[in-house]
């Protein structure tokens, strides 16, 4: 199968309803740098980091893209591409060093709270509408050398610090993230060890999610409570979710069984307490009640909390993962990004029979359509969607005339793009696509190797160069914007 055919007919723009709203992606992590300029704290990616053997390369996000200090430039890239929204976050660390507010106030670090609010002002200037995730992984390692997630005052830290940004550009910013990818940090990052902060808990990290998801709900209610836009306009909230098509090697029992255990902690595990109010099965919650000590009661309570209603649902989407019960002496290494670890009772199949992104990752279009059906069934009160990141990493440099030609990221997001718009068709109401990323930038563990931009970065320059993807995504929005209303 080639991309040109999944893109169905790449001369063909496609049909997406009026008000669609375009946009791109990024992290503070992975492209502010400036990591220890103006008073910020660290975060666990910086102590992360700073461990041999952690991320390819040696790589750190100490200077990123430099964007903390070319942040005007950037906004005005953004302008000229012509989106809708960026979605940004904020590091936590930059604003409130030491993760809290302090009772008078005194936690805050002002240069930090200015650096949000300039930024907010250059892609207003632009006509960018700012759409800030608060926590996008980086918590201030001030809180983890507490515990961090696996104590319940990080969520309440969460909720405050939600309130101070709120204060301070609730009057300019009316569409707000709280988290992102719970699922992904919890199970990367505290069930395994390939992100910071590495704990490797295995199924002993559930009080992490439900960590997670109130403070979700906390920073849900402080945004509600502060965000006052000057406009007029209304204040929304929203959440990140990394959701995927889980799919089963074969119809027997035993692969069906796992692929079904593995979307459940993967998936709904941390969409069902938002969007339902209760956790998937009964023994998911009673797991978490005995993790994190807490009595039925006050786990319901909890549950109210996180299933506040919200204004935008954000999915991020990648690619679907083959689940198999584990066959004996069979060795599932390598097969994903990271491994599962053996003693689990799934393990990963390599998606056969499609092109693949440098980075290895399958490119099926038609997932993203499958998982939005998937949510849309499964939630009947599903908020507006839009997607809130997606992407491929693809090594394109530029040539000899300085040009990145980059056709298979174009391949990729028009297909994409087409596959959103099959889901509309079918009746999900996505409002909204953010290409991930607005630049190439630090990726995690696999630091400086793996390129999402639609903008590409030289590390040694920090020039930045608009890819063709960047020319195909401005003339796709600005054709849009034309199209006759349907
Ligand atoms: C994350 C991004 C990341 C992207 C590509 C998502 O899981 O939110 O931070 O760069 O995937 O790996």
């Amino acid at each position: 199968m080639s991309l040109g055919d999944l893109a169905h007919d790449p001369t063909r723009d496609p049909a997406l309803p009026p008000g669609f709203r375009f946009g791109t992606a990024t992290a503070a992590a992975q492209v502010e740098g400036a990591a220890t300029e103006d008073g910020r704290g660290a975060s666990i990616w910086d102590t992360f980091c700073a461990e041999p053997g952690r991320i390819r390369g040696g790589d750190t996000p100490a200077v990123a893209c430099d964007h903390y200090h070319r942040y005007r430039e950037d906004a005005a890239m953004l302008g000229d591409l012509g989106v809708d929204e960026y979605r940004f976050s904020i590091s936590w660390s930059r604003v409130l060093p030491d993760g809290r507010t302090g009772a008078d106030g005194s936690g805050v670090n002002r240069p930090g709270l200015d650096f949000y609010s300039r930024l907010v002002d250059a892609l207003l200037e632009a006509g960018v509408r700012p759409v800030p995730t608060l926590y996008h992984w980086d918590l201030p390692q001030a809180l983890q050398d507490e515990g961090g997630w696996l104590q319940r005052s990080t969520s309440e830290a969460l909720g405050e610090y939600a309130g101070v940004m709120g204060e301070a550009l609730g009057d300019r910013v009316g569409r707000w993230l709280t988290l992102n990818e719970m699922n992904v940090h919890t199970l990367y990052g505290h069930a395994l060890t390939d992100h910071a902060p590495a704990l490797g808990m295995g199924l002993d990290c559930l009080p992490v999610a439900h960590n997670l998801l109130r403070a979700h709900g906390l920073a849900v209610d402080a945004l509600r409570a502060s965000v006052r836009p000057a406009d007029g306009s209304a204040c929304e909230v929203g959440v990140v979710q990394q959701h995927f098509p889980v799919l089963p090697a074969t119809d027997s029992s035993e692969d069906t069984g796992a692929a079904d255990l593995f979307r459940l902690l993967t998936n709904w595990l941390f969409s069902d307490p938002i969007l339902r109010g209760h956790y998937p099965e009964d023994w998911v919650a009673e797991l978490v009640a005995a993790g994190t000590g807490l009595s039925p009661e006050q786990l319901a309570a909890d549950l109210a909390v996180i299933s506040r209603p919200l204004d935008v649902y954000g999915v991020n989407y990648y690619e679907p993962t083959m689940i198999e019960a584990p066959r004996p002496d069979t060795d599932y290494s390598g097969v994903l990004e990271v491994d599962i670890p053996a003693d689990m009772p799934f393990s990963p199949v390599r998606l056969s029979g499609y092109e693949r992104t440098d980075f290895d990752w399958p490119i099926v279009p038609s997932g993203l359509t499958d998982i939005l059906l998937a949510l849309h069934e499964r939630y009947p009160g599903l908020p507006p969607v839009t997607i809130t990141e997606n992407g491929c990493s693809f090594h394109d440099e530029p040539g000899a005339d300085g040009r990145v030609r980059d056709t298979r990221r174009i391949d990729y997001h028009r297909a994409h793009v087409a596959a959103v718009s099959d889901a509309i068709a079918a009746g999900v109401d996505v409002r909204g696509y953010y290409v991930w990323s607005a630049m190439d930038n630090f990726e995690w563990a696999a630091g400086y190797a793996e390129r999402f931009g639609l903008v590409h970065v030289g590390w040694d320059t920090l020039a930045r160069t608009r890819k063709d993807s960047w020319f195909w995504y401005r003339d796709l929005i600005a054709r849009q914007r034309r199209a006759p209303a349907s």
